[in-house]
């Protein structure tokens, strides 16, 4: 029988809040590190924080493939908010999963048109997704630099709700993915 989210234990269960809160830790460094880094050109090396940006970016893939494994696996508590909120929230974490596959895929795509091999921990080795040289994977380079400005205006409006949520509304949808201990309600549809 469905349940309802009481408000009483995190709506997501511990596997869910670490994958949500290592997510958050990957993508602040991996837009620090991209502002940062110095532009790519043609004969530009894969080294420094270049190097950074596709190892930070491997770890990113893996954690989001895992993550969207275990969402599709492990439903949250229903949450009770009213319709239309309940809606705004659904399509935008819709398209924040959007964009986390999308802009390190582009980016996967624009490294491996650059010949650059894109490895997890320096050690497991990733497909190439484009040939050298390829005109696509060149472009889709551009494309990665402007999604993701599409998906930081994502997660400034995610925060701002989350924040509205606690200090104005003051109801329970923070302690739906509090990064603290307490009871797993993964798969709350069985209990
Ligand atoms: C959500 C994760 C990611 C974010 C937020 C991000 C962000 C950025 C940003 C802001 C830039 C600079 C764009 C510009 O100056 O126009 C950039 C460039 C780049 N990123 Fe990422 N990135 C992510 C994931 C990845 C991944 C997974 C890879 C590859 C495995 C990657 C490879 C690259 C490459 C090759 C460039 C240079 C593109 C070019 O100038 O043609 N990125 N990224
Ligand atoms: C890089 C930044 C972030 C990204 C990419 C992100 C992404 C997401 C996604 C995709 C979901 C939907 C989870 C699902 O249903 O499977 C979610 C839920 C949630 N996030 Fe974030 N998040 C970020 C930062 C934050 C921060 C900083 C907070 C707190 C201030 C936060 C609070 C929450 C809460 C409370 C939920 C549960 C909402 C609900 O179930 O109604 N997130 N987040």
């Amino acid at each position: 029988m469905i349940k309802l989210y009481d408000g009483r234990a995190p709506a997501y269960g511990i596997v869910a809040r670490t994958l949500h809160w290592l997510t958050v830790l990957l993508i602040a460094v991996q837009f620090v590190i991209g502002w940062t880094m110095p532009d790519v050109h043609k004969d530009t090396q894969p080294v420094g924080l270049i190097a950074w940006h596709l190892g930070v970016g491997s770890a990113l893939i893996a954690v989001m493939v895992l993550r969207v494994v275990w969402r599709l696996t492990h439903q949250p508590a229903p949450d009770d908010l009213p319709p239309l909120l309940g809606f705004a929230s659904r399509v935008t974490h819709f398209l924040l999963y959007v964009c986390l596959l999308l802009v390190p895929l582009l980016g996967w795509i624009n490294a491996s048109s650059r010949g650059w091999q894109v490895r997890l921990a320096s050690v497991v080795p990733y497909p190439s997704l484009s040939p050298t040289g390829s005109p696509f994977g060149h472009a889709m380079g551009d494309v990665h630099g402007i999604l993701a400005w599409v998906l930081f205006a994502l997660i400034v409006m995610h925060v701002l709700a989350a924040l509205f949520h606690r200090f104005i509304l003051k109801d329970h949808v923070m302690q739906r993915m509090a990064p603290g201990a307490g009871p797993s309600r993964d798969a709350a549809r069985d209990s």
